[in-house]
């Protein structure tokens, strides 16, 4: 049995990617924080807080941060819904965030007045993670490898687990050239609009932290729309890998 008294956090932006969580914690307490909730609990008799980190890479950013500084905890795990950038995925399948790239962090190039926006000739670039080299731009954040190790072993009862890239920001890309570009230029699997947030604050902060995503939409295939109910197989499954890292201690 894992015996430390820090806990695993995890996060979930919407309702239906951490409520069921939060039902699974023995002996919760609550605490609230401005406008974020922390439900204390355990798993196995080992500490676990879950928050509803809310939409998008501020709040989540936020929540990351007040959870660290307020628990210390052993690790950070975000995770929910995402949308499939590489057409062999789909609905139920599982993307392990070997690395976490920010999609949202673009420069463009100059056009004059009247000519029109190219977002065909605009550059992804990093960002500044101050504890990896000061003014260098990191482009990929990359997920603690004991955590993807004890999580590629977790089966899937409706989808494949797979490891790769997860892109991040505050956008929904619905145009089939963007995600084909993204798949092919960063090697994105899927997007979702927290991970980078949260693995950057954790970067910062050091503390070990992993992405994990499930595809809940897809724009490659037909009748694969966004469904709210793929929040929750995320979130068995990552109760799954919760309970593993406690009982393999492989944190510790
Ligand atoms: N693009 C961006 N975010 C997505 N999400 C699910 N699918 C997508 C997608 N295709 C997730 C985000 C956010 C919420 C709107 O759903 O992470 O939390």
């Amino acid at each position: 049995m894992h015996k430390s008294e820090k806990p695993i956090v995890i996060l979930g932006p919407m309702e239906s990617e951490s409520a069921w969580l939060i039902q699974q914690l023995e002996n919760p307490t609550f605490t609230d924080i401005g406008a974020y909730r922390y439900a204390k609990g355990t798993i196995g008799g080992c500490p676990v807080v879950v928050c509803r980190c809310y939409i998008g890479v501020v709040n989540s950013a936020v929540a990351a941060a007040l959870a660290i500084e307020r628990y210390d905890p052993l690790c950070v795990i975000v995770q929910g819904t995402s949308g499939a950038h590489d057409p062999a995925l789909h609905q139920g399948d599982i993307v392990l965030g070997e690395r976490t790239v920010n999609i949202g962090r673009w420069f463009t190039p100059h056009r004059d007045w009247g000519t029109g926006v190219d977002a065909d000739r605009w550059e992804p670039h990093g960002s500044e993670i101050v504890s990896i080299g000061p003014g260098e731009e990191t482009m990929y954040l990359y997920g603690d490898k004991r955590i993807l190790r004890v999580a590629e072993d977790v089966p899937n009862p409706i989808g494949k687990v797979i490891r790769g890239t997860i892109g991040a920001a505050d956008i929904w890309n619905r145009e089939l050239d963007m995600l084909d570009r993204l798949h092919r230029e960063l090697c994105t699997e899927c997007e979702e609009m927290e991970g980078f947030g949260v693995m950057q604050v954790c970067a910062q902060l050091n503390i070990p932290c992993a992405d994990i995503r499930i595809i809940s939409n897809s724009e490659w295939h037909e009748g694969e729309d966004f469904n709210e109910k793929y929040g929750e197989d995320c979130q068995k499954f990552v109760l799954e890998v919760v309970r593993r890292l406690i009982a393999q201690k492989t944190l510790l």
